[in-house]
């Protein structure tokens, strides 16, 4: 076996926005968002506020349940598309926020796949060897990205980090299999053409909507749907599990309905499909290890359990991580 994941942290921003005070900002309602994506609130940026500040927090609170130092670590991968820099990368400004040096630090962008496309890449480097402990994270900040009156996109998206240590450990627990994919001839579906200027909630100058988050909504849906249900059983396969057999799924929350027709299409019950969706809307790469992060503290996880982490996002990119607890 390669890797295991050993604790969880998450920090989010502290604003909380409901669907009701997006009613002041565009042509919505609470009815609407709600029954169409299962969003009921989000957390989103607000100026002089840091993402890297708030994953630097997640990571602090990982590596503590871990007993560990950010000394102790030997490498820091992040699935993101929110740096504020061009370059350097964001996992850059998070090691220099944990006060190390010197480690590999990298980003990985795979949009809402993030998360699942950096803990296989973490588990890779850890069973080719030369890392024994990995702070892997997904962090994104979608809501400074969005044209604030494309009531489209807006109601969606919200910020946060959800951070995971890694250690190598041989045994029958960690990781099982991971299965990544990607069409980029999708490309258009969702994206954005720059990053660099965040457009927040609260700021007085505007993203150009031509810079905003470009996404055909209905389209994604649909292929989302097949390519996370047709991922998560390949990864299922890859390890010689059957499907029924999995505990837990622990899912990009992207919208309501997406789970529930993926939940269909795999013939596995609601109740193993953890949502939190109603309370963080969409938080990209962000969203995978939040979820986990709060399973963990519901108690929904047990040793030995095996737990399916699966995303689709922007890229296309989409992907499944088996992990037996
Ligand atoms: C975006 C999404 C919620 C839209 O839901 P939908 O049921 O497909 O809705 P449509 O886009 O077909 O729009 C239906 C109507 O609602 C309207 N509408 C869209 N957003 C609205 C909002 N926030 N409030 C009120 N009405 C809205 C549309 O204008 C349209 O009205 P019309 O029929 O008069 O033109 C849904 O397509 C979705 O979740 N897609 C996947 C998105 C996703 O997962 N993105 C991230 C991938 S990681």
């Amino acid at each position: 076996m390669g890797s295991r994941i050993v604790a969880t942290g998450r920090a989010l921003p502290r604003t909380l926005v409901s669907n009701k005070d997006l009613e002041r900002y565009m042509d919505t309602s609470d009815e609407w968002i709600s029954t169409r994506t299962g969003i009921r609130q989000r957390y989103t940026m607000r100026q002089g506020e840091s993402l890297a500040d708030i994953t630097a927090e997640a990571s602090k609170i990982a590596l503590n349940r871990a007993g560990m130092k950010a000394a102790d670590l030997d490498a820091i991968v992040v699935g993101t598309v929110s740096s504020e820099y061009g370059f350097p990368s964001f996992a850059c400004q998070v090691q220099t926020r944990l006060g190390i040096d010197t480690i590999p630090a990298f980003d990985v962008a795979a949009a809402c796949s993030g998360f699942v496309y950096a803990l296989s890449v973490a588990d890779s480097m850890m069973r080719a060897g030369d890392f024994k402990r990995v702070l892997t994270i997904g962090t994104d900040a979608l809501s400074t990205m969005v044209d604030w009156n494309d009531r489209r996109t807006a109601v969606l998206f919200g910020d946060g980090a959800g951070a995971a240590v890694m250690v190598h450990e041989p045994g029958p627990r960690g990781v099982l299999t991971s299965v990544l994919r990607s069409a980029g001839q999708h490309w258009n579906l969702l994206a954005v053409r720059s990053t660099g200027i965040r457009s927040t909630i609260d700021s007085e100058v505007r993203r150009d909507p031509a810079d905003s988050i470009q996404m055909k909504g209905p389209e994604l849906f649909k292929i989302a749907v097949k390519s996370i249900a047709d991922v998560t059983k390949q990864a299922a396969e890859k390890a010689g599990i059957d499907i029924a057999a999995v505990d837990l799924v622990v899912p990009h929350q992207a919208n309501m309905r997406i789970l529930s027709a993926v939940a269909e299409r795999l013939g596995i019950s609601q109740e193993k499909v953890f949502t939190n969706i109603d309370r963080y809307g969409n938080t990209s790469a962000a969203s995978v290890p939040i979820a986990l992060d709060e399973a963990l503290e519901q108690d929904r996880i047990h040793d030995n359990d095996l737990v399916m982490l699966n995303a689709c996002g922007g890229g296309l990119t989409w992907g499944a991580n088996l992990l037996r607890w």
